[in-house]
C-alpha cells in the first residue's frame, strides 16, 4: 500500500472520549488532509470527521455505496451548513458490475405551493420569503434518496448512521471557519426560529469548542429504527409540520408521507474515448456539462494552454451559451417538455457556436441580471473502493444553512430551496439565475438545480471522480476541472486548486477567482469584457484513479479535497 501523504493542520483538542475513532483522529482531535494516495478506498468531502466516517466504513466491508451513505450521514452533523436530511440531493454511481445509476432526491414543492407565491399583490418578487424561513423549504429528499441507495449497499442502515449519531450525541470540535460561519449567521438563526437551535450560543464560538446535538442525534435515532418512515412520518413528521405551524410554512404530512426519490437514466456521453457519467434533469449540470464539453471537443483547447486569454475566452463563450440554454429550456423533466436530445446534438451545438469571434467578446440579452452570490452551501462527497465501484454525490440546503429555520425537537434545518425555482419569468434567484415558466413552481414539482455529481470511465472502469457545491458556478467548475486534467493533463491537485472563472449568460459578466492571471484578466478586459473578482469559485472533491504496474494491476486513488474549505480526503 501506499503511504498517504498529509498536507493538514491540526487541532488542539486531545481527548478520544468516543469509541470508533481511531486515537489519533477523534471528534475531539483531528487533521485537515487535503490529498490521499491509497490503494483500498477513498472518500473526498467537506469534512475530515465525515470523510473518515465513510473510510471507516468501507474498513469494515462496506463498498462505496455504504461509505457514501455514512458520509453524507456525518456531514448532517458536523457541516451544517450544506450537509443535512432537510435538503435534497443527486447521486450517481458506476457499479463494479458496470451498472450506471442516477438516484434523484431533489425536495419538491409542496401541495400548496403555487406559481406566484412569493409576489406581491403588483406581482412583485418577496425573495425574502422564497430565500428565508419556513416558506422557503420544499419537501425534503435526502433521507428518501439514503433509503433509495441501499440495495447497492452491503451493510446494514444501522451500521452506517452509527457514526452519525455518534458525532450528533457526544459531540465535536468544530474548525475556525466553522466558528466563524455559525457568529455571522446568529442573527438569522434568532431570527427564522422560535427554539432554540443548537448552534446558537450567548458567546461567540470559537475554534475547538464542542457542538452537541441531542435532538439531531434522536432523529437520527428514529431514522435508524423505522427507516424511512422513521423522517417521513410519526414523530419526526409531526414535528416538521408543527415547526410549519409556527410561522407561515406548508409542508404537510401528505407532503412527507408522498415524497420518492426516483431513479433516473444517467447522462452518458462520449468525449475523446472517455466516457462520463452524470446527472440528468431537474438538474440541469449534466445538460450542460455535455453541451459545453461537445461545444469544446473539436476546438484543440489543450494547444492554447491554461487559462491563456484564447482558452480563457473560448470557455467564456461556450459557458455563455450553455448557460442561455439552462435559462431558458430546462426545468422538472415530470411536468415540462425539455428539448434535450437537440440541445445536445452536434448540428445544434455548431451552430450555437457559430458566431463565436476568437478575440471578441460576445454579449447576453440584457433582460434582467442579477449578482452572483458567493455563499453558496451545496456539498459534495467522492467516494472510490477497492470493488470498483464509484461513487459521487451532491446534496444541498441551497444557501448557507438554507432556510435558516431548525426543526424545533428534531435538531435539523430545513432548506431553502423553493429559491432554486424561477419564481418570476426572468427575476434572478440568489444565484443570479433567470428562468422561464419551465422551472416556474407548481405543486409536487422539482426545481431546476446546478449540481453535476459527475463519473468518468476511461476503458469502462472509474478514471475520475469529481463534484463540487456552488450554485450555478458547479457545472463550471466540474467542467473546468475535467479539462484541466483531460486537456491540460493536470495533476489532481493542481486541477482542483487553480483559480477558476465564471460566465452564466445572465449577468453579462466574467467572474474570475482570487489568484486569477493578470495577465489574461487584462486581456479578456481588451476583447470587451466585463470582470469581476470574487474570492472562490467552488469546492471540487475529486478522486483520480488509476493503475499501480504491478502483476495483480492494483488500484491508485489520488484524492484531493479542495483546498478552499476545511476539506478532507481520507483512504487507506
Ligand atoms: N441549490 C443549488 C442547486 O441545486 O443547484
Amino acid at each position: 500500500m501506499l503511504t498517504p501523504r498529509f498536507v493538514s493542520f491540526s487541532f488542539f483538542i486531545l481527548f478520544s472520549g468516543v469509541t470508533g475513532f481511531a486515537q489519533q483522529h477523534t471528534p475531539y482531535n483531528y487533521t485537515i488532509q487535503k490529498e490521499i494516495t491509497c490503494s483500498k478506498g477513498a472518500v473526498a468531502s467537506a469534512h475530515p470527521l465525515a470523510s473518515k466516517a465513510g473510510v471507516d466504513i468501507l474498513k469494515k466491508g462496506g463498498n462505496a455505496v455504504d461509505a457514501a451513505i455514512a458520509t453524507q450521514l456525518a456531514l448532517a452533523v458536523v457541516y451544517p451548513g450544506a450537509g443535512n436530511i432537510g435538503g435534497g440531493g443527486f447521486l450517481i454511481a458506476h457499479l463494479k458490475n458496470g451498472r450506471n445509476i442516477a438516484l434523484d432526491y431533489r425536495e419538491k414543492a409542496p401541495k400548496a405551493a403555487s406559481r406566484d407565491m412569493y409576489l406581491d399583490s403588483a406581482g412583485n418578487p418577496n425573495l425574502d420569503k422564497s430565500q428565508y424561513g419556513h416558506l422557503a423549504a420544499g419537501v425534503p429528499g435526502t433521507v428518501a434518496g439514503l433509503f433509495a441507495s441501499m440495495p447497492y449497499a452491503k451493510l446494514p442502515f444501522a451500521d452506517l448512521v452509527a457514526p452519525a449519531i455518534e458525532l450528533a450525541e457526544k459531540g465535536f470540535v468544530i474548525t475556525k471557519s466553522q466558528a466563524a460561519s455559525f457568529n455571522s449567521a446568529k442573527t438569522d438563526f434568532l431570527k427564522y426560529n422560535t427554539g432554540s437551535p443548537a448552534f446558537v450560543k450567548d458567546s461567540p464560538w470559537k475554534e475547538g469548542d464542542t457542538l452537541f446535538q441531542k435532538d439531531l442525534a434522536n432523529t437520527l435515532k428514529r431514522i435508524r429504527d423505522l427507516g424511512q418512515k422513521g423522517f417521513y412520518e410519526g414523530e419526526t413528521a409531526r414535528l416538521i409540520v408543527e415547526e410549519m405551524k409556527r410561522s407561515n410554512g406548508i409542508i404537510s404530512l401528505e407532503d412527507l408521507k408522498e415524497y420518492r426519490a426516483v431513479e433516473r437514466k444517467v447522462i452518458d456521453f462520449d468525449y475523446k474515448g472517455y466516457r462520463i457519467i452524470t446527472m440528468p434533469l431537474p438538474s440541469s449540470g449534466g445538460i450542460i456539462l455535455e453541451q459545453m464539453m461537445k461545444m469544446i471537443e473539436k476546438r484543440n483547447i489543450g494547444a492554447m494552454k491554461f487559462q491563456s486569454p484564447a482558452s480563457v475566452q473560448l470557455i467564456t463563450e461556450i459557458e455563455r451559451r450553455a448557460y442561455a440554454d439552462r435559462a431558458n429550456f430546462l426545468g422538472d423533466p415530470d411536468f415540462v417538455k425539455v428539448p434535450v436530445k437537440t440541445m445536445v446534438s452536434e448540428v445544434y451545438l455548431r451552430e450555437r457556436m457559430h458566431d463565436f469571434v476568437p478575440g471578441k467578446a460576445g454579449s447576453s440579452d440584457s433582460t434582467k441580471a442579477g449578482l452572483i452570490d458567493e455563499s453558496k452551501e451545496t456539498t459534495h462527497l467522492s467516494v472510490t473502493d477497492s470493488e470498483g465501484n464509484a461513487v459521487s454525490v451532491t446534496t444541498t440546503l441551497n444557501g448557507g444553512y438554507g432556510s435558516k429555520t431548525v426543526v424545533s425537537g428534531a435538531g435539523f434545518l430545513l432548506n431553502n430551496e423553493m429559491d432554486d425555482f424561477s419564481v418570476k419569468p426572468g427575476v434572478p434567484n440568489m444565484y443570479g439565475a433567470v428562468g422561464n415558466e419551465k422551472n416556474a413552481i407548481a405543486p409536487g414539482k422539482r426545481m431546476l438545480s446546478s449540481m453535476t455529481p459527475t463519473i468518468v470511465l476511461k476503458n469502462n472502469a472509474p478514471y475520475l471522480v469529481v463534484g463540487t457545491p456552488g450554485g450555478t458556478t458547479i457545472p463550471t467548475s466540474v467542467f473546468q476541472t475535467l479539462v484541466n486534467v483531460l486537456e491540460f493533463n493536470m495533476s489532481p491537485s493542481d486541477a482542483v486548486n487553480k483559480p477558476k472563472f465564471h460566465h452564466q449568460w445572465l449577468p453579462d459578466q466574467v467572474y474570475l477567482e482570487k489568484g486569477f492571471s493578470e495577465t489574461t484578466k487584462n486581456a479578456l478586459i481588451k476583447m470587451g469584457y466585463k470582470v469581476t473578482e470574487i474570492p472562490q469559485i467552488g469546492r471540487v472533491e475529486l478522486i483520480r484513479i488509476g493503475l499501480k504496474p504491478s502483476k495483480k494491476m492494483e488500484k491508485i486513488f489520488s484524492a484531493v479535497a479542495d483546498h478552499r474549505g476545511d476539506d478532507a480526503a481520507e483512504g487507506y
